[in-house]
């Protein structure tokens, strides 16, 4: 994994990925050291962000390294016309990893090919956001004490929702089995449907969660992506298609948790988050050790 970008959760085997969750492990046990001495990360964030930025700059300044970046657009020379060519390779000469948000798909993968240094992808538009599913890997083990043979629900905007296209191709490695819930217009689309059919991997697709959540492992919120529709009429039909209330939760599994990659509008009622099975708060800290281990792994630092 050393010096090797990380754009698709697809470049990492399904041993890489066990192996990141195990390092991360590591890091909760020992979250602040001083591995990351003399090397800067650079966090180019071209569209908003609370939780990925800043856990990936918890994670560094916890390991004593050092950030430099901006946190929108505007704030960089590309608001005067500067091509994301020019700016990768400029912030290639003044860190040893990029760590990138873009809302253009493949936009990451582009700057991994101009880069001189590995790139990390933090959400490319609504195609991948990998170390989003790292993290959520690491919150599902933790909470079913195995990844293999799960029931995962997938609730609200399976179309645009980047997380989601990346964990399902991660859980695919560990022969779960997917529940699509999602309003008619934000299905999930055709190409993971036969990406598990490839697989050979259950999966259904409803429209109704009340009837089948007693089966559910893991249920995993979306909220519905509002900066991907081109018509605000529109969004605004579809918003609160899906909201899991703490009445619903009567019928499910006691090991059950739920999880969102947050931020939550209004998918998941407040009422739910004292409940036991709320654990979204927890998985957007366990983002703090899973990136130390991501960002360990890929300068050398760990092995
Ligand atoms: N989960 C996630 O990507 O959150 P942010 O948009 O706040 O980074």
């Amino acid at each position: 994994m050393q010096n090797r970008s990380l754009i698709s959760i697809n470049d990492y085997s399904k041993e890489e990925i066990l192996h990141v969750l195990d390092l991360a492990g590591e890091f909760e046990q020992n979250p602040s050291r001083d591995i990351l001495k003399d090397k800067v990360i650079a966090t180019l964030f071209f569209e908003p962000s609370t939780r990925t930025r800043l856990s990936f700059e918890s994670a560094v300044n916890r390991l004593g390294g050092k950030i430099i970046g901006f946190t929108d657009s505007a704030s960089s020379s590309s608001i005067k016309g500067e091509s994301l060519k020019d700016t990768i390779k400029t912030v290639s000469n003044y860190s040893d990893l990029i760590v990138m948000r873009h809302p253009i798909e493949g936009s990451a993968r582009y700057a991994s090919e101009v880069a001189m240094v590995p790139v990390i992808n933090a959400g490319d538009g609504a195609n991948q956001h990998p170390t989003q599913t790292l993290l959520d890997l690491y919150s599902i083990r933790k909470t079913q004490e195995s990844l293999d043979n799960l029931n995962l629900f997938i609730v609200g905007d399976l179309k645009y929702g980047r997380t989601v296209h990346s964990l399902i191709m991660a859980m695919a490695h560990f022969n779960a089995t997917f529940w699509f819930i999602s309003p008619k217009d934000l299905r999930i689309p055709l190409e993971y449907k036969l990406f598990l059919d490839q697989r050979g991997l259950k999966y259904y697709e409803q429209r109704d969660i009340s009837d089948v959540v007693s089966e559910a492992d893991i249920i995993y919120m979306t909220r519905v992506q509002k900066e991907r529709f081109s018509d605000p009429i529109e969004y605004e039909r579809i918003k609160n298609a899906y909201v899991l209330k703490s009445n619903m939760l009567q019928d499910t599994r006691k090991t059950m948790k739920i999880l969102h990659p947050l931020p939550r509008v209004s998918e998941i009622s407040t009422d739910v988050d004292d409940s036991e099975k709320a654990y979204y708060f927890i998985q957007a800290l366990n983002g703090v050790y899973t990136r130390q281990a991501i960002i360990s792994l890929i300068l050398g630092l760990k092995n």
